[in-house]
């Protein structure tokens, strides 16, 4: 099969198309024919070898967490899926060796839901990582109730757009920062106030939009400076979730959050079928959208994940295998 391989870490001239055996199953897993595979800050972190001291990694690796597809066969213990079902998943295995760069991938049951119905391949393949994180950020950890307030620090990237919506959907009221130029963007996805991270006192803004604070901080930025979080945040009922997945930033999380009488939480997102399922519904229900997916084929991911490490994506992108 086709695919894209890293023989060893490094800058995106690593990424290299080559024939490939296609992957064996366990039982407990189908494989997919891939149809497209969501491009995420996850896969260049992995190409640089970031991601290696926190989930085991084998080389050469296929890169790709996000995949949508159909099934081709399944494993003999599985129940829920059958060839020929329309399927997606973020797809992150206990070793990180056969992604969804490539025709065929391996994919654990308990990590698929059916893939919306109205969606094309790459708009689902856009879908589970990020409202993955979302809901766990939100849901799972923030219990984010209607009426609270939500800051989403970088509203126009993957996670932010549907985090603005999942909040929006549940009644929560939602500021978010970006540049000036995503402003409208922002304001179709249901923000209530918008910020602009360049130019504007964001606590200021904060506060105007809640003289408090918000209930609930999700940074999405990925910048290092978690503290800052806490500023924008209400005493004691605040809660801080960080997505930015560096172990090392956890003790300043923690000290921080009991020095302001907050919850906070460094939220590493979890590959679930479930939530996937739900999500689907929201999605078939039109409660949230799918977001704006900028498309390449599998021969372009060099340049796929060169703009993603840019970091000024607005909404998603994918790569499509034919
Ligand atoms: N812990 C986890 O499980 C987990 C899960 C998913 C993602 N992540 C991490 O979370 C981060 C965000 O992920 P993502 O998929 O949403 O990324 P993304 O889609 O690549 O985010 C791109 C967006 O970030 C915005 N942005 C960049 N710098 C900003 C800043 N200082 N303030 C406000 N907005 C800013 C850009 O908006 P403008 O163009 O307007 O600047 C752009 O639209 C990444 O570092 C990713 O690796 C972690």
């Amino acid at each position: 099969m086709k695919a894209i391989v890293i023989d060893d870490y490094g800058g995106p001239d690593v990424l290299v198309l080559k024939e490939v055996p296609v992957p064996e199953i366990t039982d407990e897993q189908v494989l997919l024919r891939v149809k497209a595979a969501g491009v995420n800050p996850a896969d260049w972190k992995i190409r640089e070898g970031w991601l290696a001291p926190f989930f085991p990694h084998q080389l050469p690796l296929i890169p790709g967490w996000d995949v949508a597809g159909i099934v081709e066969s399944v494993g003999k213990n599985v129940t829920l899926f059958r060839p020929g079902d329309e399927v997606y998943a973020y797809n992150r295995l206990a070793v990180v060796q056969y992604g969804s760069y490539a025709e065929f991938a391996p994919v654990d049951e308990c990590m698929l839901a059916a893939k919306p119905v109205h969606l094309d391949f790459a708009e689902a393949a856009s879908v589970p990582l990020t409202a993955l994180t979302a809901w766990q950020s939100l849901l799972d950890f923030g219990h984010l109730k209607a009426d609270e307030s939500v800051l989403v620090t970088a509203g126009a990237g993957g996670v932010g757009g549907f985090a603005i919506q999942i909040a929006k959907h549940l009644g929560a009221r939602v500021c978010a920062a970006a540049s000036a130029h995503n402003h409208d963007y922002l304001k179709a996805l249901g923000v209530d106030h918008v910020i602009d991270y360049h130019h504007d006192d964001i606590e200021a803004s904060v506060k105007e939009f809640s003289a408090e604070g918000v209930d609930l901080v999700l940074d999405c930025t990925g910048r290092e400076d978690v503290a800052i979080n806490f500023k924008y945040v209400r005493r004691r009922r605040g809660r801080v979730a960080s997505i930015n997945g560096l172990l090392h930033t956890v003790p300043e999380l923690e000290k921080n959050a009991a020095r302001c009488e907050v919850e906070a939480r460094l939220v590493v997102a979890e590959p679930n079928g479930a939530q996937l399922a739900e999500i689907s519904r929201w999605i078939e229900n039109n409660d949230i959208r799918p977001l704006p997916v900028e498309v390449l084929p599998l021969e372009q991911a060099r340049e796929a994940q060169i703009k993603s490490q840019h970091g000024h994506v607005r909404g998603k992108l994918a790569l499509i295998i034919d």
